[in-house]
């Protein structure tokens, strides 16, 4: 059989374009809908949510503006579990797959989990939750890899109406304190290790240390690698010991449209993480409309995201997303290249996955390894690719459309961000075009501008600060946790409390479509995750043998960028063994991916007259680029040295 082309051939502005056959196909292909939304988008955002969503009680206020503070869906109650999981049950769904998850270990065979099963497991858990004292409103913290234990962690907490924050599982057990500080979480669910490249790791090991001088009172673990830890009798549970004492009913909790959801972690320009706050019934919409448009997602599709639970997008379209739209998702456990390079690709052709959602770093690194390792594979179920999280450039893009989609599917380039909550900017597969590099239009009922440093609308091909404006769309962030201060500091100063700053820069590629050319602060992305380099700096300077220190990304050819320190030493002498001594206490303190590539061991920074470290010229130092008028430093002598131990060539 022949497999159907979705898109056109390239056309002369570099646009592909959907076929017939995909806007057949496509949930929606009707330009006009951008249109629509726009003349109003409250009204838009209402009917949406109404269609997509089933309300226990139909809200009253669509929408309220207190600028820089707005609300959706004001006076409607719903629960998120019950629109994931009973909702399709009752229509009949209940044998159907919910997940496929595929363990790490060659021999293990995947395992499937009805929409029937997967309830009855939520039920059970919301049950054992209650059990140990979780109420509406409390606080859970999940701290697990990527074991089909984790949507049931989260959609039991949603069922009853506690706030779950989930910690990615390649932390550090400090990282994980920190978000359990903040968030005074009353249990934790974690497991005793997972798999990684065929090797156990210990996880409750991270998690006793992180628990210590915590609100937590019970920690819940799964059995998943079969790792000897210890259990403190009145504190630690194993979570199949609860399940098996459960009850098998829990009624859904009605919560008002503006009950917390979920806190997740994130970086900012500072060093503290801070705890983005969503709310559930506008998240709840947008999940599921960009499931239903941007994934196209149909009844018999199969989605495979192969972002971390730990992250957002794993949140949307690992669980929440797909799952409200009673979609058919995979969920992987393990590394892309464990047993080989081309583990992915098997589990694609094995599971055949229909739509196929992706980092750039990930297919940087595949094109890398080469050709032969997707060849190997049948991977014409696929219809459908997505990208997210860094800028994409061209070269990634083709190798992706062409290799993996067989030049046969669109990509659709999904630009948002932990903030955003779902997916704000990119094409829609049945209405396109698709660019390389170009993420596409706004989400239709959402307002995306690029402008200058005076708020100025800039024209077609110029470059800017990508922004949104009010309404801004019902998944948005409501506030950070403890901290509205810096919720108002961090998204509304820029522009005022009407213009939500991104912190990205953006350029027209025409009237409609936005290039999202990457972050304009102190935000890195590493491999697609999220780190500030105030963080990583904290991290480093709080090695006794440190002084002083910054610490600047750098541009890199797979993981788009890499944190690179610069050292002061406390009067210890620099060598390869501190070296390698500060690159492991970085990991230590916060995980693998904030690892510095490279420390430059240095007697001083370049310093402002008034003190403040020139990050600006550390970055130039890094790339080559002119550094400006170094006289106005306060120690421009230290250049030299800079300019020596960097090997500046600029
Ligand atoms: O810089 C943008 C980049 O990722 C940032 C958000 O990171 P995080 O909160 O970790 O969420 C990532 C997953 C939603 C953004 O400010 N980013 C995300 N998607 C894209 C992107 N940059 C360019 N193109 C994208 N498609």
């Amino acid at each position: 059989m022949v497999a159907t082309n979705w898109v056109t051939e390239r056309d002369k502005n570099g646009c592909f374009w959907p076929t017939e056959a995909m806007k057949k196909k496509a949930n929606v292909s009707d330009p006009k809908i951008y249109e629509k939304a726009a003349k109003d988008p409250e009204k838009f955002w209402a009917e949406k949510a109404k269609e997509g969503i089933e309300w226990s009680e139909p809200f009253k206020t669509v929408y309220e503006w207190k600028p820089p503070h707005y609300k959706w869906f004001l006076g409607g109650k719903i629960n998120a579990s019950y629109n994931c999981l009973d909702r399709h049950v009752k229509a009949g769904k209940g044998k159907k797959a919910a997940i496929i998850w595929v363990p790490e270990p060659a021999n293990e065979k995947a395992i499937t989990i009805t929409y029937e099963e997967l309830l009855e497991k939520v039920q059970k858990f919301a049950n054992a939750l209650k059990g140990l004292g979780v109420k509406k409103g409390d606080r859970v913290g999940i701290y697990l890899p990527m074991i089909p234990e984790v949507q049931v962690a989260m959609l039991a907490c949603a069922r009853l109406g506690a706030i779950h924050s989930v910690c990615f599982s390649a932390f550090s057990g400090e990282s994980l304190k920190a978000r359990l500080l903040d968030s005074t979480a009353r249990v934790l669910v974690t497991s005793d290790g997972y798999y990684r490249r065929g090797a156990p790791i210990n996880l409750k090991n991270n998690a006793d240390i992180a628990v210590e001088g915590t609100s937590v009172t019970s920690v819940v673990v799964v059995k998943r690698a079969g790792i000897e830890v210890s259990m403190k009798p009145g504190k630690d549970y194993w979570f199949h010991e609860l399940m098996d004492k459960a009850s098998k009913e829990c009624k859904p909790e009605p919560v008002d449209s503006e009950h917390m959801l979920f806190t997740l972690y994130t970086s900012g320009t500072t060093g503290k993480p801070k705890g983005i706050v969503h709310e559930t019934g506008g998240y709840m919409t947008q999940a599921y409309w960009s499931c239903k448009w941007t994934f196209d997602l149909h009844d018999d599709d199969i989605f495979w995201c192969t972002a971390d639970v730990g992250w957002v997008t794993g949140h949307t379209y690992n669980c929440y997303g797909p799952l409200s739209v009673g979609a058919t998702m995979l969920f992987f456990e393990g590394a892309p290249d464990f047993p080989d390079k081309d583990r992915w690709w098997q589990v694609v052709a094995e599971n055949k996955v229909t739509v196929f959602y992706t980092a750039p770093t990930a297919i940087r690194m595949f094109a890398l390894w080469g050709d032969q390792y997707p060849k190997k594979h049948n991977l014409e179920s696929i219809r459908l690719l997505g990208t997210v999280g860094e800028p994409i450039d061209e070269e990634a893009w083709m190798w992706y459309f062409k290799t993996i989609g067989g030049g046969r599917c669109p990509i659709v380039d999904t630009w948002w961000q932990t903030e955003t909550g779902a997916l704000l900017i990119s094409e829609l597969p049945g209405i396109g075009p698709f660019i390389p590099t170009v993420a596409g239009r706004p989400f239709p009922g959402v307002t995306a501008e690029i402008v200058d440093d005076q708020c100025k609308a800039v024209g077609k091909g110029e470059g800017g600060f990508l922004i949104l404006k009010t309404p801004f769309p019902p998944a948005m962030l409501r506030t950070i946790y403890n901290d509205d201060e810096k919720y108002v500091s961090t998204y509304f100063t820029e522009y005022g409390p009407k213009i939500y700053f991104t912190g990205d820069g953006a350029r027209w590629f025409d009237d409609k479509n936005i290039r999202v050319t990457g972050r304009v602060d102190d935000v890195m992305k590493v491999a697609g995750h999220r780190l500030s380099t105030g963080e990583v700096e904290n991290a480093v300077a709080s090695h006794p043998k440190v002084s002083e220190c910054a610490v600047v990304p750098r541009p890199h050819e797979i993981k788009n960028e890499v944190p690179i320190a610069f050292v002061v030493l406390k009067g210890a002498v620099a060598s390869d063994a501190l070296k390698a001594e500060l690159m492991d206490h970085v990991k230590k303190q916060i995980g693998p991916t904030a690892k510095p590539e490279e420390i430059y061991f240095v007697s001083e920074l370049p310093k402002t007259r008034s003190g403040k470290i020139m990050r600006r010229m550390l970055k130039s130092l890094l790339t080559n680029k002119p550094l400006g008028d170094t006289t106005t430093l306060q120690n421009p002598h230290a250049v030299d040295h800079l300019k020596q131990a960097t090997g500046y060539k600029g």
